[in-house]
């Protein structure tokens, strides 16, 4: 059922058949246009692509598809420059764009919608908007990664505290830890690349369910639009919105990551740690206590990952009990859709700021480092080098631990006479392996911490990013 936008405008009823129109409040209730107006610009697109299709295949006069264009240049003229009409009445983006279209250039108006349902215009408006959105984000990752590597290089050779169960484990380079959200960052981004090559396909063709009695030309569209297929089944086409919803995973996978990097953030700039500073502009005050600085932003991105989160959850659900092909559930996928594009953009945004301008404190991170025993693996380590099975080693270093605890020092501070008492196979050699130095160096092999790997997978990752984005790192700034 083809409905002309206008006559539902005209007295709110959509068509013959209906004999009173649309209660007020079942058409606020089913209204779109206040959210999906955020569509238009592919929306019209997607028409255009559509039309000229139409009129190639003869379908379509020459004539009717000038007004057409004509038509569509002016609407995206008023829609720019506010002052487009936008009618709850007509429901959404589609119809008011269609109703416009009409009043504008008359009957040609009416016949754009040959051979198309306002469910295949949507789940094509959809997918230019989440390819724009994903090919944005795709930039912001690959900025916030260099952004990464650019701090790590600088801080391949800082030495910090690793943990694990956030107490005090072994010695690892600054550079090192964050080379571990560079991996995550990266995967991120390949993951939403390999999501986008779902989302570039094209729905048009598939009109309400079926396909159409017209002889279109869909590959014609598909060319147009960028699109690199077309959907092969048209009710698979017009229901689905799993890449909608892998978007929505991939972003809440993303999430995580920076929810993970905000919380050592925020732990590592309290002073108790005392291993950054974050800027002024990055931080807010107390209304009550004038010594805060708080560190809002990451607060919030670790915040805010819930919503992002609660967004895959409400498309999963809302695509879990439908059955084919199109229904009007799938009009809420869109501020989930939205609200989890922007909420990732935005965080990326100024991760990608703030990141950079932190200030690392590089005596603190050594104080750390030097507090918690972080060599004993690799006293332990030494002595099975020189031969002691690597259980018995661990026993004999628990007690050289527990000395250092009762004598209030670190494991190097310890005289060389008093380490060798806990075995005979310590010497002179073991004090070059108990410094912070010399643990890190230590671990020198693919996926260690040593200055030596963190510079070489530095180099590698800048190489990857070039390839995977190519010009693509250069967007992404905070305004
Ligand atoms: N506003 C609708 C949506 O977002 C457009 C498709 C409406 N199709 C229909 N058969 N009522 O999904």
């Amino acid at each position: 059922m083809v409905i002309m936008a206008e006559s539902l405008h005209k007295d709110g009823v959509w068509s013959a058949l209906f004999s009173e129109p649309v209660d007020a409040l079942v058409q606020r209730y089913t209204a779109s246009v206040s959210f999906d107006k955020r569509l238009a610009s592919f929306d019209i697109q997607g028409s255009l692509a559509h039309a000229e299709m139409l009129c190639a295949q003869g379908i379509l006069s020459e004539q009717d598809y000038a007004d057409i264009r004509r038509g569509m240049a002016q609407i995206s003229d008023e829609i720019q420059s506010g002052d487009f009409q936008w009618e709850p009445g007509l429901e959404d983006v589609h119809m008011n764009i269609e109703s416009r279209l009409t009043a504008l250039i008359g009957d040609a108006g009416k016949r754009l919608h040959t051979g198309r349902s306002r469910n295949d215009q949507v789940a094509t408006d959809i997918r230019l908007y989440l390819r724009m959105e994903t090919d944005n984000i795709l930039a912001l990752l690959c900025r916030f990664c260099t952004v990464l590597l650019d701090v790590a290089e600088r801080h391949a050779d800082t030495i910090m505290p690793g943990f694990t169960h956030l107490q005090v484990a072994q010695p690892v380079t600054l550079g090192h830890h964050l080379l571990a959200y560079a991996e995550m960052f990266s995967r991120d981004a390949q993951r939403l690349r390999d999501c986008r090559t779902r989302i570039n396909v094209l729905p048009l063709g598939s009109a309400a369910l079926a396909g159409t009695t017209f002889a279109i030309d869909r590959f014609r569209v598909a060319r147009t639009l960028g699109f690199e297929g077309v959907c092969r089944n048209s009710m698979d086409a017009v229901s689905d919105r799993d890449f909608a919803i892998e978007f929505c995973a991939a972003s809440s996978l993303l999430m995580t990551h920076i929810s993970r990097m905000a919380e050592e953030l925020i732990l590592w700039m309290n002073p108790r740690f005392g291993f950054i500073d974050m800027p002024d502009r990055f931080c807010t005050g107390s209304s009550i206590m004038p010594q805060k600085k708080n560190p809002d932003v990451p607060e919030l991105a670790r915040g805010k990952t819930g919503r992002v989160h609660g967004n895959l959850v409400a498309l999963l659900t809302l695509m879990k009990g439908q059955p084919l092909a199109y229904n009007k559930d799938n009009q809420e996928d869109k501020e989930p859709l939205f609200d989890t594009a922007d909420t990732v953009s935005d965080t990326l945004r100024i991760f990608i700021e703030m990141v950079g301008a932190l200030t690392v404190n590089e005596i603190a991170l050594r104080t750390a480092a030097l507090q918690g025993y972080a060599t004993a693996t690799d006293l332990a380590d030494y002595l099975v080098r020189k031969g002691m099975p690597f259980r018995a080693a661990h026993a004999v270093v628990a007690s050289v631990v527990r000395a250092c605890i009762a004598r209030q020092c670190d494991i190097g501070e310890m005289d060389l006479s008093d380490l060798a008492q806990f075995s005979p196979l310590i010497e002179q050699d073991v004090m070059d392996i108990l410094t912070l130095q010399g643990s890190v160096s230590a671990r020198d092999h693919i996926g260690g911490t040593a200055p030596a790997q963190v510079r070489r997978v530095i180099a590698e990752m800048r190489e990857e990013m070039a390839q995977l984005f190519g010009g693509s790192a250069s967007s992404g700034t905070l305004d």
